[in-house]
């Protein structure tokens, strides 16, 4: 079968689509038809190299997180799943993605939201269970009712699940996002916008509840005088990097640290199919590519004009 691949650390130019074994479940794993599968932040990192990237993903390594598709087969212990069943997994940083079939446990495969498309489906699982369990796990936003929250990095794979999330728990949502992506944080149905090359929100006298750090850009320190007295920061950085972070995840009083490392729980994926189905929450799909052009989708997602998700379409339907 055909799958995306690096042999070596780099560029978007590293990536090859190549013949690789087919997959073979076992246990408890079934075996998916590979719709689509999502280009996401930490892809790009894994490809790279970069930090402990180098330690998670050994070349020649595929990429792709997570993918949409049709269960087509099945290891021994599987109970949940028949064929034909049309699911989305978060597969983890194992990758194996963008490729023709790929092998997961069934613990973490859901029934795909049937409303949307497959390239919509493959867009959600790790942006979508980041933002969900930041928001939900991490910052309570869930009994929170009412609450500000600033989304930094709004127009971001994760940020624009986070935007939609937020109004689903009925916070008043401030977007902040590079100038040319402010239209975009609107639709996704943030209140308010800022651009974080013109306006730096630390600034401005006024506090949040939630400050969702995405990409991640903000040292605690800097933003914590921009939070409420209960307020939380959560980063997409899952451990504290400084003595400042280290005493507010740990401390009593004043504004608390976060970091969310994401899970693949299918439940969580079953309950943000559910919200998309029932259109409380938009898919923020931007642009698909076939797998043959996974350099240009990783280019794109890259690039500063790439805004929401972009989608590796591989059995189009
Ligand atoms: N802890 C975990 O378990 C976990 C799970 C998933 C992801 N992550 C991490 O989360 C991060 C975001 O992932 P993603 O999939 O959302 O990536 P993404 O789709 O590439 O989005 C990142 C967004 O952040 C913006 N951004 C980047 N640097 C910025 C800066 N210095 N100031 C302001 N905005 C900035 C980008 O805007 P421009 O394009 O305009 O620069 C882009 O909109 C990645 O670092 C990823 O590794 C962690």
């Amino acid at each position: 079968m055909l799958a995306a691949r690096f042999h070596s650390f780099g560029g978007p130019e590293v990536l090859r689509v190549e013949e690789v074994p087919w997959p073979h479940p076992q246990g408890d794993e079934v075996l998916i038809r590979v719709q689509a599968s999502s280009v996401n932040g930490t892809d790009l990192g894994l490809r790279r190299g970069s930090g402990p990237a180098r330690l998670v993903a050994r070349p020649p390594f595929t990429v792709g997180l997570d993918v949409a598709g049709e269960v087509v087969g099945f290891g021994p212990r599987v109970t949940a799943f028949d064929p034909g069943d049309r699911v989305f997994t978060l597969i983890g940083h194992g990758g194996g993605g963008a490729a023709e079939y790929v092998t997961v446990r069934q613990s973490r495969v859901a029934a795909a939201p049937a409303s949307v498309s497959p390239a919509e489906a493959a867009a959600v699982p790790l942006a979508g269970l980041t933002a969900l369990q930041a928001l939900r796990d991490g910052a309570g936003l869930h009994l929170r009712r009412g609450a500000r929250v600033l989304v930094y990095g709004a127009a971001g794979g994760i940020g624009s699940f986070a935007v939609g999330l937020a109004r689903h728990y009925g916070a008043t949502v401030t977007g902040v996002a590079r100038g040319g992506k402010l239209d975009f944080v609107r639709e996704l149905g943030a209140d308010e916008v800022l651009d974080s090359g013109a306006v730096d929100f630390t600034r401005l006298g006024r506090t949040w509840d939630v400050i969702f750090d995405t990409p991640p850009a903000l040292p605690f320190a800097r933003v914590r005088s921009s939070l409420t007295p209960d307020g939380v920061y959560v980063s997409t950085r899952p451990f504290p990097t400084s003595l400042a972070d280290v005493r507010a995840r740990v401390g009593r009083q004043g504004p608390r640290w976060s970091g969310v490392q994401t899970k693949e729980r299918s439940q969580d994926l079953a309950f943000l199919a559910r919200l998309i189905d029932a259109g409380e929450l938009r898919v923020p799909l931007d642009r698909t590519f076939p797998l043959s052009e996974i350099v240009a989708a990783h280019r794109h997602a890259e690039g500063r004009t790439a805004r929401g998700k972009t989608v590796v379409v591989i059995h189009g339907v």
